[in-house]
């Protein structure tokens, strides 16, 4: 399950993301916002990264204007990995080496089709387990 949440300006390349997912099949819970009639980022950011941090859905994608504001406040969260990714080469080296659990993108920043690219890299990339990785996540914890 992918916990969705973007803000009014990530709103309309967060309905390129669910075309996506509903393309392939694949289950979100969509946590907002649901317009583009302007509100604030930390309340959706919150809401995803409960819904990760809670087991409740697996992964998270959060999509702002920049990506910045939500990432940075998903990342306020214990066991919360939010990685910003405006790049595919970013998105399956998190995955590999951070374990990430929810992407962030700025939708000022991509357009749809690299945003979709840097999502199936996101999604399809496991966790490599590489004791030196586990380490280091365990270290952001501690
Ligand atoms: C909203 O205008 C904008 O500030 C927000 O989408 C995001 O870029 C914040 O980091």
């Amino acid at each position: 399950m992918i916990a969705l949440g973007c803000d009014h300006g990530g709103f309309p390349l967060m309905q390129e993301v669910i075309a996506y997912l509903d393309k392939q099949g694949l289950e979100y819970e969509n946590f907002g916002t649901y317009s583009t009639e302007s509100c604030d980022y930390p309340i959706f950011a919150k809401k995803v990264a409960q819904a990760v941090q809670e087991g409740k859905c697996d992964k998270g994608i959060l999509i702002c204007g920049t990506g910045i504001g939500i990432s940075i406040t998903a990342n306020k969260l214990k066991g919360i990995r939010a990685a910003l990714c405006h790049d595919c080469f970013s998105a399956k080296a998190t995955r590999e080496h951070n374990d990430a659990n929810i992407l962030a993108m700025g939708a000022r920043v991509v357009g749809p089709g690299l945003a979709i690219d840097i999502v199936e890299n996101f999604l399809n990339t496991p966790f490599s387990g590489d004791e030196r990785h586990v380490r280091r996540i365990q270290m952001i914890e501690d």
